[in-house]
């Protein structure tokens, strides 16, 4: 009796363990359930027809896609790490990036435009044939690009306060990137910079919220001026530029990617102005930056960016996180994916494996982590701008070489240069230079040195110092021809003339920062080099009066030498046209520039807050607004 009770009992579990086991099975079968058979749309589907309303196309596409070609949407991957071009299409990848540096074969203004036009046909040729964006940094100029126009980087621009002058700078940079088929630019650059030990100083207008909402709505409107496709990216949102020394979350680094502790105040009164102005001249997509605001990494602040972007600013565009920026999440990276699309980015530069990123998603969304509307709402943002920029209605755009680094341009580089110098000093008027100077000698490391003109992001992400950027001016080759032939210039970069007891009228010093990019521009202390400062002492031996210009990123550290040098010119990073400096040396041009942050007086001032009060309460060497 008691065996087949126990018989009975025992084939009762089994029957159990296996309805259970069926059970799962089927549960596990659902959740991967293939994706149904797949077919072409027709060719008369709503959201091909370039008459019918953008939403409505938008609304018809997405009711076509699969899950799997929704997330391939959101992800922007760097192109060199595109395994197989047919990725593109099979990925059905939303975006693709020349990570700055990562430049075609043929380096020529057309093998980036065969390059780029490559990817985008191999988009095209995906079931639903939905266009790529290509982003790249063109943020001073289409700078990774030999021959195009380097601009000077955006701290000078911002020395100008040109709303005008920015508006045309954006134009022109477009021209030259649409001409090589890229339709996306990582610009503009709306940080405020409080400390000037930050290696991206130089990436902002200036460190006052006023003067960036004029100068960044300027730029935006400039850059979408032109009938050509072009995505502009407002960075890095929000408060970047005022993260504490020391606590960068890379190891590497001191201050970028570090805190930003500024509160609710500051992010009403400072930060968002600029965003408003750039959002309504149009800008369609913002970038997170790698920065924590209040102890969350921006990627996966909620607050921050779905219900102050999107919900306050009415932002209509896409979010795109900033490079590797949603894996640097703290939880691992499925975690770090869940939380950063919940928190409202749509686009995740991820910038490596699109294969893990598709993977993560598609499970967060069949697990109910991520809703399937957020995805929703995320590709729709994605696909609304690239219909309404046409990207799915024209043929990609014909190379144009003819406007990459035209004359124009260059003209207007040069423009933009002279306007940018500031001069903090002029002892007994030494400028402009007197036309009674019959002898002139230039030395310092920036005197004939093209690539410290020009700075980082210039066709390697952290620049190339030294005489190699090809079709662009030195300042010594500007200041000789203004010079003319009745004026004898010599030159010597470390200050070392021969017969230099016979003074020379007056001496020049071009000295100042090499390139540096981001973090790796993080300093203790930004000063002139040892090697300058000899250069400048040289000169002041063989010279009767001495003029240094400054080259770089940043306000410098020179209260100690100052008192020694005649005269004291900004020149911040002024890209290809080094002309532009000598225009305004020689008097042709008159000194317009203001400085656009704070010129320190010692280290011990760092940082400066938003009034311009130093952190020890000691007087600046400059304010900001100074220019003589
Ligand atoms: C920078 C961004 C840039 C991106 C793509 C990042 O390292 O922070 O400003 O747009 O790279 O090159």
């Amino acid at each position: 009796m008691q065996r087949w009770h126990s018989l009975v009992y025992s084939r009762v579990l089994w029957l159990m363990f296996f309805l259970t086991l069926i059970g799962v099975l089927l549960v596990l079968m659902l959740i991967v359930k293939g994706e149904p058979e797949l077919v072409p749309p027709p060719a008369d589907a709503p959201y091909k027809n370039a008459a019918l309303p953008v939403d409505l196309r938008v609304e018809d596409l997405l009711s076509r896609m699969t899950l799997k070609e929704k997330i391939g949407q959101m992800a922007l991957i760097e192109k060199n790490s595109v395994k197989a071009t047919e990725d593109i299409a099979t990925y059905g990848l939303g975006g693709l990036l020349s990570g700055s540096g990562a430049k075609p074969a043929d380096t020529s203004p057309e093998g980036w435009h065969n390059m780029v036009t490559g990817y985008l046909e191999a988009s095209e040729s995906s079931r639903l044939s939905i266009p790529l964006l290509y982003g790249s940094d063109a943020i001073h100029g289409h700078g990774h690009v030999l021959g195009a126009t380097v601009f000077p980087h955006a701290i000078g621009l911002g020395a100008t306060g040109d709303e005008v002058l920015l508006e045309a700078v954006g134009r022109a940079t477009a021209k030259e990137v649409a001409a090589t088929g890229i339709n996306w630019n990582y610009a503009p650059n709306l940080d405020l910079p409080r400390d000037i030990r930050w290696g991206r100083v130089y990436e902002a207008f200036g460190d006052d919220s006023l003067l960036v909402t004029r100068l960044g709505a300027a730029y935006t409107r400039g850059l979408l001026s032109g009938d050509e496709p072009m995505v502009a990216s407002l960075k890095h949102f929000v408060g970047l530029g005022d993260m504490a020394w020391n606590s960068s979350t890379n190891k590497n680094f001191k201050i970028d990617q570090g805190a930003t502790t500024d509160g609710e105040a500051a992010l009403r009164t400072t930060y968002l102005p600029p965003y408003k102005a750039a959002i309504a001249a149009g800008a369609q997509s913002v970038m997170v930056g790698l920065n924590t605001w209040d102890g969350t990494k921006i990627a996966a602040n909620k607050y921050l960016i779905t219900d102050v972007l999107k919900g306050e600013l009415g932002f209509k565009g896409f979010v795109v996180s900033d490079w590797y920026g949603v894996y640097e999440i703290p939880g691992g990276d499925f975690v770090a994916t869940v939380k950063a699309v919940n928190a409202g980015v749509d686009m995740v530069m991820l910038p490596f494996a699109y294969e893990a990123f598709v993977r993560d998603l598609t499970w967060a969304v069949r697990l109910g982590l991520v809703p399937e509307a957020r995805i929703d709402d995320a590709v729709s943002r994605i696909l609304r701008v690239k219909f309404a920029e046409g990207l799915f209605d024209r043929e990609p755009a014909t190379f144009a070489p003819e406007v990459i680094g035209s004359k124009e341009h260059r003209a207007l580089a040069r423009e933009a240069v002279a306007k940018s110098l500031v001069v903090l000093k002029n002892e007994g008027n030494v400028l402009p230079i007197n036309p009674t100077v019959r002898s002139i000698r230039v030395a310092g490391s920036a005197a004939d040195n093209v690539g410290m003109q020009s700075g980082a992001w210039t066709v390697e992400w952290q620049g190339i110092d030294g005489s190699w950027l090809p079709q662009s001016t030195s300042i010594l080759a500007g200041i000789k021809a203004r010079a003319g032939s009745g004026v004898a210039v010599e030159y010597d970069g470390a200050g070392n003339f021969k017969n230099s007891a016979q003074k020379a009228a007056l001496g020049i010093a071009v000295v100042g920062e090499t390139p540096y990019a981001e973090g790796w521009g993080d300093r203790e202390y930004p000063i002139l080099s040892d090697a300058d400062l000899a250069a400048i002492a040289r000169l002041k031996e063989s010279s009767e009066r001495v003029v240094v210009i400054i080259i770089s990123g940043r306000p410098l550290l020179v209260t100690g030498e100052v008192a020694k040098w005649d005269a004291l010119v900004a020149a911040w990073l002024p890209g290809s046209e080094g002309a532009g400096v000598a225009d305004v040396l020689f008097g042709a041009t008159p000194f317009t520039g203001r400085l656009p942050l704070p010129w320190h007086a010692y280290a011990e001032q760092l940082p400066v807050n938003a009034n311009g009060q130093t952190a020890n309460g000691t007087s600046l060497l400059y304010a900001r607004g100074f220019g003589l």
